[in-house]
């Protein structure tokens, strides 16, 4: 168990595309163990791999709201295999971009197919709000962020601040 420390816009891994896991053995288990501590305490409802800095196709989510107990879900290989016809407005934030939030337009319904930590293949029927935090997670294997889903206006200003936290940051 250990928190890993993530990486924030404009750092340019965020933009790699992630490899498939070939084999899930006890390195990618311990890494989505710590992905899913890190996760809690951000806290935030999804992670990706890249995101603390490994380019492996590796999410982890948990939608559960208060007061219902946790309910992590850990996913090697993720793939949307199906779209609800309808789409719908949802803010949106990210653990790398802390303090953004912006609204986002998706499908609000989705099937993702992926291993679990067993290497079983399982199909995840989603809606809500685990829907979208699938939907932004598996967006980051691809290298496509929060900010690519939003106009070139909002996004230029996103990246502002980003860059100016950063400078802000260095400073310290
Ligand atoms: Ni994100």
């Amino acid at each position: 168990m250990a928190i890993l420390s993530i990486i924030t816009a404009p750092d340019s891994v965020l933009r790699q595309v992630s490899r498939p896991v070939v084999t899930i053995d006890a390195e990618v288990r311990k890494l989505m163990d710590d992905m899913l501590d890190t996760m809690y305490a951000a806290p935030g409802v999804g992670l990706s791999a890249i995101q603390v800095g490994v380019a492996k196709r590796i999410v982890v989510v948990d939608a559960a709201k208060d007061p219902d107990p946790p309910a992590p879900i850990r996913l090697v290989n993720p793939e949307i295999i199906w779209q609800g016809p309808v789409a719908g407005p949802h803010e949106e934030g990210c653990l790398s971009f802390p303090e953004q939030y912006e609204e986002v337009e998706r499908p609000t319904q989705v099937h993702v197919r992926y291993l679990d930590e067993n290497e079983e293949i399982r199909i995840a029927k989603a809606t809500g709000l685990l829907a979208i935090a699938l939907q932004h997670e598996i967006d980051h294997l691809d290298g496509v962020l929060l900010v690519d889903h939003i106009s070139k206006i909002k996004r230029n200003i996103i990246m502002r601040r980003m860059k100016k936290m950063r400078r802000l940051q260095t400073a310290e």
